[in-house]
């Protein structure tokens, strides 16, 4: 089973959609560790209640890279092969991300291109669109810019609140996040340019 890493700060709601898989077998590898920059992240709590290795480490005046380095040696310990961003909120440095090239997934709160950052089930129920969805992408220096794996659309109804539809978007993430994960491990994703093509089997 291939080692997989998971960074979180928060909730970490799709963590426990990836270790739910990977107790179903449906994730195509394990999660070997759960790293957090946030010491009271219940994301934290569902690793250990699971069984997992659970490390915090405070980036507070720390320099970004060097920060990132330790991370760097935390995951390649566990012989990390694929790091998941599951509510990470911190940018990664080009230090991180040349380490795991090709190999780090990010879920995201909308069909990307479309409301990168923060809060983007507000920003696409500000902005009026009918649909919206939820993204697995590979993580590049930009933000929320890397090439697309996979993506579900979610419409936006008229009695929609921003709460209301992040929680539907939330859902379609659960979804797609484990299936990504699943794709990238078997070695099933072929990537053209910014296109990724999955190899049928
Ligand atoms: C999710 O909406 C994810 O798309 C975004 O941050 C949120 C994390 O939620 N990147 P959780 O911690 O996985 O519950």
């Amino acid at each position: 089973m291939k080692p997989i890493g998971v960074l979180a700060s928060g909730r970490g709601s799709n963590l426990q959609a990836l270790i739910d898989a990977a107790a179903a077998n449906a994730l195509g590898g394990r999660i070997a560790v759960v790293v957090s920059n946030v010491e009271s992240a219940p994301a934290l709590d569902r690793a250990r209640r699971a069984g997992i290795p659970a490390v915090f480490r405070d980036h507070r005046g720390r320099k970004r890279e060097e920060f990132d380095q330790e991370l760097v040696g935390i995951l390649r310990g566990q012989g990390v092969e694929l790091v998941c961003l599951a509510g990470y909120l911190r940018i990664l440095s080009p230090g991180f991300i040349q380490a795991f090239p090709g190999r780090i997934l990010n879920v995201h709160p909308s069909l990307l291109p479309a409301f990168p950052g923060l809060e983007a089930q507000r920003q696409a129920w500000e902005h009026g669109v009918k649909v919206s969805g939820a993204t697995v992408h590979l993580v590049d220096q930009g933000l929320d810019s890397g090439p697309i794996v996979m993506q579900e659309t979610v419409p936006v109804l008229d009695a929609d609140t921003p709460e209301t539809l992040a929680r539907r978007i939330l859902e379609a993430e659960h979804r797609i996040y484990p299936r990504a994960v699943r794709l990238l491990l078997e070695g099933r994703l072929r990537i053209e340019g910014r296109r990724v093509l999955v190899e049928a089997w």
